[in-house]
């Protein structure tokens, strides 16, 4: 059995706990920590009455917690993290690893020093079986070298606009992972061009492009849309030297009503990640049970966010971006 105490207890925070505490076996949600207390009493009260904290210093201290879930807006996860790393406790944090790189490179070396992987990251499209289906498909060579890699992952409308920064730091960056997991290639160069959400505010972003080179040659394309008023979706397409292939999520049901015919879409990623989310936090623990964690590393994390950043430069300077090269330290070898 793994104790588990959840950082952050909003949208993601709760999905994963409520599937740690119910749907996961030799799991136990012990506590649970966030700065709105009647979001962590209602979390914990689900999940059977764990032990609430307010500060993420005490959650982590505490001897009954012995792996961690951090699921707290994205500035707040660096420090969490690293108190994992140094408590010694495993931990699936929520992605980004951080908000910059010198953060994520602190994490890195953290735990590159500590000699043994601890840390998960969220990227848990890594665990949709119409992901899973794609890969099994590239990796059996079926479509011979893959040349294109077209990412859409669009969304129904967010609260507030938000920044060319944070659309490519949190959002985009399941897109870059994606493209390094599904090509097994590493990026090269990056371009981003964007239209505007609002239009005094330069800042903002609704739609982004980014084009991208791979050291081996394949192209690529990431189109995300934060606005498109009619629902959520994510779907990958691969062009290979003798064949494509896209991803097929489960058909939703083709509906008949008032005169019209149509097929809904799901409303976000909590619908559409559903299963996902669930195997995440049953391998997660399986894994842990086992030894050690076996999904997204603090290395991919750490990719993530130097591509990303490379996007970040190239919609600030309007010229593409060439990614550093990079040392995989031998700790992260999947
Ligand atoms: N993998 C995915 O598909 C996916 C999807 C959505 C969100 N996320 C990530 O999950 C994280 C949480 O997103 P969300 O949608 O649940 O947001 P949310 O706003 O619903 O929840 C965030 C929670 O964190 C709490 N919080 C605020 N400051 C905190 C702090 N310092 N320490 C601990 N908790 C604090 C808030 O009170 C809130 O309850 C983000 O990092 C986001 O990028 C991942």
């Amino acid at each position: 059995m793994i104790q588990i105490g959840v950082i952050g207890a909003g949208g993601m925070g709760g999905r994963h706990a409520r599937n740690l505490a119910h749907k996961t076996p030799n799991a136990k949600v012990v506590a649970v920590m966030d700065v709105d207390v009647p979001r962590a009493e209602e979390i914990a009260a689900d999940c059977g009455g764990a032990k609430l904290f307010t500060d993420v210093d005490s959650i982590v201290a505490d001897p009954d917690v012995q792996a961690l879930v951090i699921a707290s807006p994205d500035p707040f996860h660096a420090e969490a993290v690293l108190a994992g790393l140094k408590a010694g406790k495993p931990t699936l944090c929520e992605k980004p690893l951080a908000v910059t790189i010198a953060e994520t490179k602190e994490i890195l070396e953290t735990e590159v020093a500590g000699g043994r992987r601890l840390v998960q990251l969220g990227f848990m499209r890594e665990y949709d079986a119409a992901h899973q289906a794609l890969k099994a498909l590239l990796d059996s060579g079926e479509l011979g070298q893959p040349i294109l890699f077209r990412g859409v992952h669009v969304g129904e409308r967010f609260a507030q606009p938000r920044t060319i920064e944070d659309v490519i730091i949190n959002s985009v960056a399941h897109d870059i992972h994606s493209a390094r997991w599904l090509l097994k290639q590493e990026f090269a160069q990056v371009y981003t061009q964007w239209v505007r959400d609002v239009a005094d505010r330069p800042e903002t972003c609704r739609l982004f492009i980014g084009q991208m080179a791979f050291k081996d040659g394949a192209l690529g394309v990431i189109e995300m849309n934060t606005a498109t008023g009619y629902g959520y979706q994510v779907d990958v397409e691969i062009t290979g030297a003798v064949g494509s292939a896209r991803t097929s999520p489960a058909p939703a049901p083709v509906v008949k009503q008032s005169r019209r015919q149509f097929q809904p879409i799901d409303p976000d990623w909590l619908v559409r990640f559903d299963e996902a989310y669930k195997r995440e936090v049953q391998d997660w623990v399986q894994s842990l049970m086992a030894g050690q964690p076996t999904g997204p590393t603090v290395w991919d994390g750490y990719v993530a966010m130097v591509v990303a950043d490379a996007f970040v430069q190239s919609a600030k300077t309007g010229q593409p971006q060439t990614v550093p090269d990079l040392e995989q330290p031998a700790l992260y070898v999947r």
